[in-house]
């Protein structure tokens, strides 16, 4: 039985508790304070309290910091062992780093900042985490999978590059989150299915070792997280009633950024992500510029039907970069776009989002039930994170 987990479940039903009675009771403040964001997929497009993710990030900052003294103190009076000093830091590191993303998440909701901001923040947040990494561990060696091994052998020490990978993997998951968005409920609702799936992957190796602190430490973070965002989801599934802001994404992919680094499992984390890489893939000709974005990509909203449709772009082919044509046609040679094609010589497409992509498979659908297609998309994928993790790994590594 371990006492310290417990105790973190317990102080994680408090902080969803206290996250259901805030939440909501915050809504007029936010409004008052010009926090606010128009549902742009309703009729009536009222003011709704947007950075609602602000209070979910200080209620699971004041529950992980009452937990802290539990496991340390657990340790020395009864396993009667020194202070852990090195998981005493990685654990304040970490609460350091989310602690930073809330912050400049809020910064983002308040400011409105621009992309190369997005891509700035996420890699400065990281840097005490990947200095504690540095003096904690500094393994930077690679484990190659089995087909490569006559070639690269069976490590690899890729020593610098591996601590530029582990920066982008933070940019990655508090963005990655962030651009699929824009329907009620979806950032909430794919944040508590990987946070679900982080669980179920560390209970299992709990079971197999169950002194693998690195799995105890991930599910110290990773159960608070659970217990804010339940109660966050209540107030943002559809019809939502706050939203969550760009605050809630950066600390969500903070969270599971540091978890999967300091946990030592953030290939397995990727696994998880899979829509969200897709979605990045698909998006990367509009995120970086190459195809015309607008401010907004999230699906358009028909007030006869009552149903979402596909939002679109429009452009000239001659006017796009080589690499802006390339993506286009690929995209339309694969047919993985809408095409048409206007009589003045213009091109019109979907938006480049995994949203728009369901609908233009599936046709228009009502909010509610693309939120729900979304999240089976992300649980479905999780299975096959599940299936590559465990029965598939063992042709690829010595499990
Ligand atoms: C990202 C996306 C943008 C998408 C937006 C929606 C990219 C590059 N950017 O931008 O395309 O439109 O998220 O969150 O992919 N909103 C709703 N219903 C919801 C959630 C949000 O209408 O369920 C609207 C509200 O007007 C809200 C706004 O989206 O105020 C929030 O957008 P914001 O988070 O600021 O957009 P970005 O993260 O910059
Ligand atoms: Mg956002």
């Amino acid at each position: 039985m371990n006492f310290p987990l417990i105790i973190n479940v317990l102080i994680s039903v408090c902080a969803y508790l206290m996250a259901k009675r805030i939440i909501p009771a915050m809504g007029d403040m936010f409004i008052k304070a010009n926090l606010f964001g128009q549902d742009l997929c309703k009729k009536d497009k009222k003011k709704i309290p947007e950075s609602q993710g602000v209070v979910a990030g200080c209620i699971f900052l004041v529950a992980t910091f009452i937990f802290i003294p539990i496991p340390f103190s657990y340790q020395q009076i009864v396993d009667k062992k020194e202070f852990p000093h090195e998981e005493f830091v990685e654990l304040i590191v970490a609460l350091l780093s989310i602690c930073c993303m809330i912050l400049l998440g809020f910064a983002d909701d308040v400011l409105d900042l621009r992309w190369r901001h997005k891509l700035i923040l996420p890699t400065v947040a990281t840097l005490p985490l990947l200095m504690v990494y540095y003096v904690n561990f500094n393994s930077t060696t690679v484990i190659m999978p089995k087909i490569i091994r006559p070639l690269v052998g069976m490590s690899l020490d890729i020593g610098v590059l591996y601590y530029i990978y582990m920066g982008m993997l933070a940019v990655f998951c508090t963005n990655a989150i962030n651009i699929l968005a824009g329907i009620n409920g979806l950032e909430v609702g794919q944040a508590l299915v990987i946070a679900c799936s982080i669980v179920i992957f560390n209970c299992i190796e709990l079971g197999r070792d169950s002194t693998a602190r690195t799995y105890q430490f991930s599910l110290y973070l990773i159960i608070p997280f659970l217990a804010v965002s339940l109660a966050l989801w209540k107030f943002n599934r559809f019809p939502s009633k706050v939203f969550v802001g760009d605050t809630f994404c950066y600390f969500a992919g903070m969270t599971f950024a540091v978890v999967g680094i300091l946990g030592h499992f953030s290939k397995t984390l990727l696994l998880f992500f899979i829509p969200q890489i897709i979605n990045f893939l698909y998006s990367f000709p509009q995120v970086f510029c190459q195809v015309p974005c607008p401010r907004h990509r999230l699906p358009k909203y028909n007030p006869e039907t009552d149903l979402l449709e596909t939002s679109k772009t429009t452009f000239h082919l001659d006017k796009l970069t080589f690499l802006g044509k390339f993506f286009v046609v690929l995209f339309k040679t694969l047919h993985i776009i809408q095409w048409t094609e206007g009589k003045d010589g213009t091109i019109t497409t979907n938006n480049f989002t995994l949203i728009n992509f369901i609908l233009y498979l599936f046709g228009p659908v009502h909010e509610k039930v693309l939120t729900q297609m979304l999240l089976g998309v992300q649980i479905l994928c999780t299975c096959v994170a599940f299936i590559i993790r465990y029965p598939l790994a063992g042709y690829f590594y010595d499990t």
